[in-house]
This record gives C-alpha cells, structure tokens and sequence, in this order.
C-alpha cells in the first residue's frame, strides 16, 4: 500500500475502523488497569505511524481514538486512578499529514493528565527522540503500549520492535504486511531487498525458512510464523497472537500482530475483538488454522483436535493449557476446549477437590490434566 497513493486524508476502508475500534476498545481497558495499579508511574502510548488523525469519511483517525480511550479511561477510574500522567506519542514523517494531525489535536479539549508529544520524524528516528526526552518511558517499571501501523513493509526494522520490548512492561501491536514482505521476496534478487528482508525479521533467517515455498498464501502464513518465531525468541515475550484483517472478498489485508509479556494483556486484546462486530464489509480470521476460517469465539470443539494434538500422552499443568489457549486459539483460556475433551475421554483431570464436578475447571484446585496417548483412546 504506498503512500504516494493517499492525499493528506483518505477514506478508510470498513477493515481499518474496525482496526481503531478495536485498537480503543483495548486501550480504554488498559489505561483503566494502568491507572487502577501502576501507582505514580507515567503510562505512554506511542503511535508510530500516527497518520493525518481522521479519515474524510471517519472521525477517529489512531491518534483521536487514543486520546478518546485516555480520557474515558481517566474519567471511568476516576479517585481510583494511582498512576501518574498518561503521555501520548504522536509519530508521523509526511510533513502534510502532521500538519494536519496537528491541527485535528488541537480542535481536541486537552486534559491536565494527558500530555501529547507530536513529533515530525520516521519512526525509527521519532524514537530516538523520544529517548532522550521521555527516557522513562523505556525504564524498567513503566507501562508502554506502541500501535505501529505503517503502509506496507518499510520503516519498522526489528530492532527497533525488539528495542520496544526490552522494557519489561511494553507491549506491541503491529499491522504486519505478509503479502507484501512475501512479493518482496518473490521479485527479490537484489542486495537491497535481502537487507530490507533482513532488517524486517532482524537477520537472515529468512533465506533458509522461506525457500522452497511456492504457493503465495503459504508463503505469506510462513512469513508471519517466522516474524512470530523472532518475536518469541526474544526475552519475556511469552503471548503473542495474530490475526488477519480481510475484507468481504476473501483477500489477505494484512495481519495484526499483537506482542505482550503478560497473559492478561492477550486475554484483553481478544475481548477488545470480541467486541467488534464481524457483520460488516470485513472479518477477522484466523491466523493459525487456515486463511480462509472466519475467526469465532464459539466454536471450541473446532480448537480442542489441535490442543489434543499438542498435549497428547502428557501431564501438565493448567497454566501450560492456559497459554497455550492464548497464544494458539481464540479463547482466553482452555475450559471450553476442555469440556469438549473431557466430554470425550481424551483427558483425565487430577484435583485437589474430591467434589470437583466434570466439565469443571477450578486452575486453583486443579493438580494437573493428563492427555490420552491417542485420539481414539477413549479413557
Ligand atoms: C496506515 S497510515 C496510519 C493510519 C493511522 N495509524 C490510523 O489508524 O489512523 C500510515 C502513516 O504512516 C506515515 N508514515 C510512512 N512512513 C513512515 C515512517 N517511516 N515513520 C512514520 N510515519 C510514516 C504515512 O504518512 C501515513 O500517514
């Protein structure tokens, strides 16, 4: 998607409002538990590719929509808030479009705990500046959520998502543009793009993992596995979770990719999409199973094969299950896949309550769960 295609402002499509709702909808629950539990700390938001701030037909550009969750956020906690100021971190290198981001934020009612840092840079070197202006907002203890939404593949080295991450209590959201990084590699044959494929995934691992693959869908699966790979390869990174935007025909957008060091921010990430309504001229769907699965939340048994594949003929602990719902399903959790197991006599449940009732799964109680050695065990 290059941006000589935009003017300053553009229509969005229905795929890119549901991405801002669904990107408020997450915020407006973070800043909440920011502010409810990070007592004195300053929470920044950081959009790296924060755009002109509206659509010609769309009120909310990602940097309103940000400012919008800040605020209710504020106003929801209320006495309860304990953190201190929120900082909102404006990105955005086409000097008409942050002209116009500048004005569409000064048309907004500031409020006294949120401070708006506009910056006119890339993002790569808007967070440099940022460095050394708000150094605190990489520091150890400091909550950091960075949206980076740019057109196609250019402008989001790995290392500087990885940079981002280094701070133990930062998280990701990242629109991940598989097709185009995968015409890259298929048009591919210069030193350019192999130093732009190895900037993106931050080294040359490329090479070996997407040789031999012809099919472009599968290669454009291969491409966001392996960015997925990195990104767990990297310390603390324990959930990540992608999912992929299309709209009604059928055709890949792109995906978004959400990074976290802690399950509670994927746990609130799929309730954010939870919220969102599918009806519309676009879908989410799966990133995992196949391009084509509509992303749903109420179908466990379509999920509970893949987790018995996963675990069969071991003992674990419920929490391994837990992350792994997270990381490879659409559930916060694994009991609905586990009724579903159970239901069948793949799984034998070990708990510390001799009362527990089956299809029950109590994570204080439960001791471990044994998987079946096979499918069709039955006990
Ligand atoms: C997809 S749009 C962002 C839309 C915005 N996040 C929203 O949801 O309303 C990408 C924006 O990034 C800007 N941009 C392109 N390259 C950039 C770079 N290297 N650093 C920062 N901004 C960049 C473009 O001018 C464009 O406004």
């Amino acid at each position: 998607m290059p941006s000589e295609k935009f003017d300053t402002t553009w229509k969005a499509e229905p795929h890119t409002i549901a991405k801002i709702t669904i990107l408020e909808a997450y915020l407006l629950t973070w800043f909440q538990i920011m502010g409810r539990s990070m007592s004195k700390q300053d929470i920044v938001y950081i959009d790296g590719f924060a755009g002109p701030g509206e659509y010609t037909n769309h009120r909310k550009g990602s940097p309103v929509a940000a400012l919008d969750a800040a605020k209710a956020s504020l106003t929801l906690v209320g006495r309860q808030w304990k953190a201190g100021d929120i900082h909102c971190v404006f990105i955005e290198s086409d000097e008409k479009r942050f002209s116009h981001l500048q004005q569409v934020i000064g048309s907004i009612e500031s409020h006294k705990r949120i401070n708006v840092h506009l910056i006119p840079a890339t993002f790569t070197e808007g967070l440099s500046q940022l460095k050394a202006e708000l150094p605190r907002a990489f520091r150890e203890a400091c909550p950091l959520f960075v949206f980076i939404d740019p057109f196609g593949t250019t402008g989001v080295p790995f290392s500087a998502v990885e940079g981002i991450l280094k701070s133990p209590c930062s998280e990701v959201l990242l629109n991940f543009d598989a097709d185009g990084i995968a015409r890259i590699y298929a048009a591919a044959e210069s030193a350019s793009s192999d130093a732009l494929l190895t900037e993106i995934f931050g080294d040359d691992g490329w090479k070996s993992a997407l040789a031999g693959i012809h099919d472009f869908n599968a290669h454009c699966l291969q491409i966001l596995n392996l960015y997925r790979q990195n990104l767990r390869r990297l310390p603390n990174i324990r959930y990540d979770f992608a999912f992929e935007m299309q709209s009604r025909a059928g055709s890949l957008n792109y995906y978004l990719v959400f990074a976290s060091q802690h399950p509670l921010g994927l746990e609130k990430m799929k309730e954010a999409m939870k919220k969102v309504d599918q009806t519309g001229n676009y879908h989410f769907s799966d990133a995992h199973i196949d391009q084509q699965t509509l992303f749903r939340f109420d179908n466990p048994e379509d999920y509970s094969p893949l987790m018995f594949e996963r675990f069969k003929g071991k003992t674990v602990h419920y929490d391994e299950l837990r992350d792994y719902a997270l990381n490879a399903t659409p559930f916060v959790n694994p009991k609905a896949m586990l009724k579903d197991l159970e239901n069948n006599n793949h799984i034998f449940v070990k708990s510390r309550d001799p009362k527990r009732k089956r299809w029950t799964f109590n994570e204080e109680k439960i001791i471990n769960i044994t998987f079946n050695g096979g499918w069709g065990c039955g006990q």
